[in-house]
């Protein structure tokens, strides 16, 4: 039996919305988030950068459970299945193009068109009466800020890329920077969460960001329920989120325990700390994007992902970007990601979770992942989506869960291929190391 108190702190993240919940049945009023362990079928995902492609480059990537081989052809990206029609090998594991819109599998040479899938060429039977009769199953792509996206589902014509995309990527003046790319091994649902949880700033109060740019970092913040809240759920293709303005937060800067005080961060005087946190809004959109206005600096916004690569691991991608005015502001801003900020989001802490001294600290975004794989097995084996015993700050997340519930456009399963199902891809990759971006600490 849950205790009382505990059951009326869970029930205030949800009794704050439109929907009723039954004091029962909390799982409820998101289900179908529960069942997408793989991911949300018929949207757009970021799949790569573009600056990994060159001009007749490909690369084969995982996403949702589906293979995908990217191929950079006269200046677009395209995207197809990776696995020939003829008895199945991968593209990827052998790239092979004899012109600049095919690619040819170097098995038996099934040649095909990379822009829409269709059999062009068999190198071993020249003329082959198979041309024209099958094809591979072709995806469609947008590049957009120097990343390429790709729709990963069965609407055709698929909706529009700004539907799936968090709002501010679009604004007029901003410059992008590709920051970083990697596998983490944890779901993607518990990364997103995480991603604008309002409690784990606690987390962070020694990360290297946080003490390099001596910023006063409250222990903790939570919205006063709806007002620092804004929910993006609007019938039609606009996109679809959960805002919160941590300026109207409640901030928490101190906590006994015992006759121990707990400080945030960076707090000279505790009887003084600042009447407002900082004024940042934290949004995080569907299918998974989190939009972070500002961070790490005013007149910068950072964005990032976490794609789904199969049940227990995700690609996590941040692009930050800055509003430049000039050439000039934009080749610095380029050197400070390089030099500075990338180092900065992507630290070890050689060995050491926690440093309250002067020593080496996690980045921000790497201290990130630890707690999301730190996660990962409960919610994964010992069924902690029922298990978790939430407290108010968490209303966010439910208030996410419900949205992603109401407006998903499917849920990704595994299956059978003839039942249009294409995320068949468990456990193999082209060279036995897994279908994965770069897992090396470093940026890019
Ligand atoms: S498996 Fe690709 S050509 Fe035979
Ligand atoms: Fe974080």
């Amino acid at each position: 039996m849950v205790d009382q108190d505990v059951r009326e702190q869970q029930l205030w993240a949800i009794d704050d919305t439109e929907e009723a919940v039954d004091e029962v049945e909390r799982r409820k009023p998101y289900q179908n988030y529960l069942d997408a362990e793989l991911g949300l079928r018929n949207h757009w995902y970021p799949a790569l950068f573009g600056q990994e492609l060159r001009e007749g480059g490909t690369r084969g990537e995982m996403l949702l459970g589906e293979r995908i081989y990217f191929k950079r052809a006269g200046g677009a990206v395209y995207a197809v299945e990776d696995r020939c029609r003829h008895r199945g090998a991968a593209f990827s594991a052998k790239p092979e193009c004899y012109s600049q819109n095919t690619i040819t599998c170097w098995l038996h040479g099934f040649t095909f068109d990379v822009r829409d899938g269709k059999l062009v060429q068999v190198i071993t039977e020249p003329g082959s009466g198979a041309i024209g009769k099958i094809n591979l199953k072709s995806y469609p792509v947008e590049e957009r800020n120097g990343v390429v996206f790709v729709f990963i589902g069965d609407m055709d014509p698929p909706p529009p890329l700004a539907g799936d995309v968090q709002p501010k990527f679009w604004n007029p003046g901003l410059k992008f920077h590709p920051l970083m790319r990697h596998r983490i091994n944890a779901n993607w649902r518990i990364s997103a969460e995480n991603g604008y949880d309002a409690g784990h700033i606690y987390a962070h109060r020694n990360s290297a960001i946080v003490t390099e740019l001596n910023i006063p970092l409250p222990l903790g913040t939570f919205s006063p329920k709806k007002e620092g809240v804004v929910v993006y759920d609007e019938e039609g293709p606009s996109p679809k989120g959960v805002v919160k303005l941590q300026g109207k937060d409640v901030q928490v800067w101190s906590a006994d325990v015992e006759d121990q005080t707990v400080v945030a961060a960076n707090i000279d005087d505790l009887d003084n700390p600042p009447e407002e946190g900082a004024d940042i809004d934290v949004g995080l959109f569907m299918p998974c994007g989190l939009e972070v206005d500002w961070f790490p600096m005013p007149g910068m916004i950072h964005f990032e992902w976490y794609v789904p690569i199969d049940e227990t691991s995700h690609m996590y991608i941040i692009t930050q970007s800055k509003y430049c005015e000039t050439e000039e502001e934009e080749r610095a801003f380029h050197e400070e990601c390089e030099n500075w900020l990338g180092p900065l989001v992507w630290k070890q802490p050689n060995g050491q979770t926690d440093y309250p001294g002067d020593g080496p600290t996690w980045g921000f975004n790497n201290f990130d992942s630890f707690g999301r794989e730190q996660l990962e097995h409960v919610y994964a084996k010992e069924d902690w989506w029922q298990e978790e015993r939430l407290y108010r700050p968490d209303y966010i997340i439910v208030r996410w869960r419900m949205l992603v519930a109401k407006h998903m456009r499917g849920i990704q399963k595994r299956g059978a291929l003839k039942r249009g199902n294409w995320a068949n891809t468990d456990g193999w990759s082209p060279d036995g190391k897994g279908y994965s971006p770069r897992r090396a600490p470093g940026h890019w």
